[in-house]
């Protein structure tokens, strides 16, 4: 299965496109979408979805057209948006076997995919309270089981983590893992470590444009040698950020620990190199490229 994309824009009311001349090759896997707010990243999954149409550019499944044919990849499409609205009379039973009505997924099989997706969010308990009644996390997971309902192929989940828990966070990420064998998954998040621990390959974008598509190893070496840290005095810190872009900083005992970025002709005295994280390639890509 794969889904290739080519010189995708897009363009809204606006001046500036949401995505610009973007193109990628997705294969099967765990994709990670990265960028900060406004990079394009709902906007892509939207499309891919067909949900939106591009303004130009083309996205080809497997070789089919999904723009002109949007059943091709609708049939074995599972998607999470981002604002995910429930309906919160229902309970989790009921909301399922509406989406799965909608879907035209029916038979006796329905009931029992509709308990193992339950187990599998961790819902059972509840799944006869009306959804209005759950909690951020709660709402979050009964949207990633609606998103799994038909078996798909292809699984878009637009900021999946937000309003997770950590332990339910790990659920999810094995929930992940135990999906992606056969499928394409799409995961999006500003959050690096999110995305760190799940996916195959990384996505960077940034102002509707794609930054580098690798996998995580691969992303991870570009920063490679760029990164540094240093003990200052902390009245000093200011003037450091004139001249260095900081990663983070971190209080030891009167002094202050500063991670940053820059070339090793161009060190701050005393700086050791240090092993670059996705965090610090994320950085490092979107500030060179920002
Ligand atoms: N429906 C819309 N109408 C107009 N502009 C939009 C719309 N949706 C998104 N945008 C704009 O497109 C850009 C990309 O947004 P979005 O795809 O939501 O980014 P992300 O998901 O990475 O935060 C932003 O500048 C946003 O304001
Ligand atoms: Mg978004």
């Amino acid at each position: 299965m794969a889904l290739i994309i080519t010189n995708l824009t897009k363009k809204y009311n606006t001046q500036k496109p949401a995505l610009t001349d973007y193109s990628i090759n997705i294969n099967k896997g765990v994709l990670g979408l990265l960028g900060p707010n406004g990079a394009g990243k709902s906007t892509l999954m939207k499309i891919i979805a067909t949900i939106s149409k591009p303004s130009s550019g083309t996205l080809l499944l497997d070789g089919a057209d999904i723009v002109q044919k949007p059943d091709t990849i609708r049939k074995v499409l599972g998607y999470l948006p981002q604002d995910f609205g429930v309906y919160p009379n229902l309970n989790a039973y009921e909301f399922l076997e509406y989406i799965a009505a909608m879907k035209g997924i029916g038979g006796k099989r329905l009931r029992q995919r509709i308990d193992l997706l339950l187990e599998g969010v961790n819902l059972t308990a509840d799944a006869k309270r009306p959804i209005g009644t759950y909690s951020g996390g709660m709402k979050q997971r009964i949207g990633i089981a609606q998103a799994l309902l038909n078996d798909p192929k292809v699984l878009i989940f637009d900021e999946p983590t937000v309003g997770l828990d950590p332990e339910e966070r790990m659920r999810f990420r094995q929930l992940i893992s135990d999906l992606a064998h056969d499928c394409i998954i799409i995961l999006s998040s500003h959050i690096v470590s999110d995305i760190e621990t799940i996916a195959d390959e990384v996505a960077i974008m940034q102002d509707g444009k794609l930054i580098t598509h690798a996998p995580q190893y691969d992303i991870i070496k570009q920063a490679e040698g760029r990164i540094f840290e240093v003990l200052l005095e902390t009245n000093t810190l200011n003037q450091f950020k004139n001249q260095y872009k900081v990663i983070d900083t971190a209080r030891q005992s009167d002094r202050i620990k500063v991670r940053y970025i820059s070339t090793k002709d161009n060190v701050a005295p005393e700086s050791i190199s240090v092993t670059a994280t996705l965090e610090d390639a994320y950085l490092f890509l979107t500030h060179k490229n920002g």
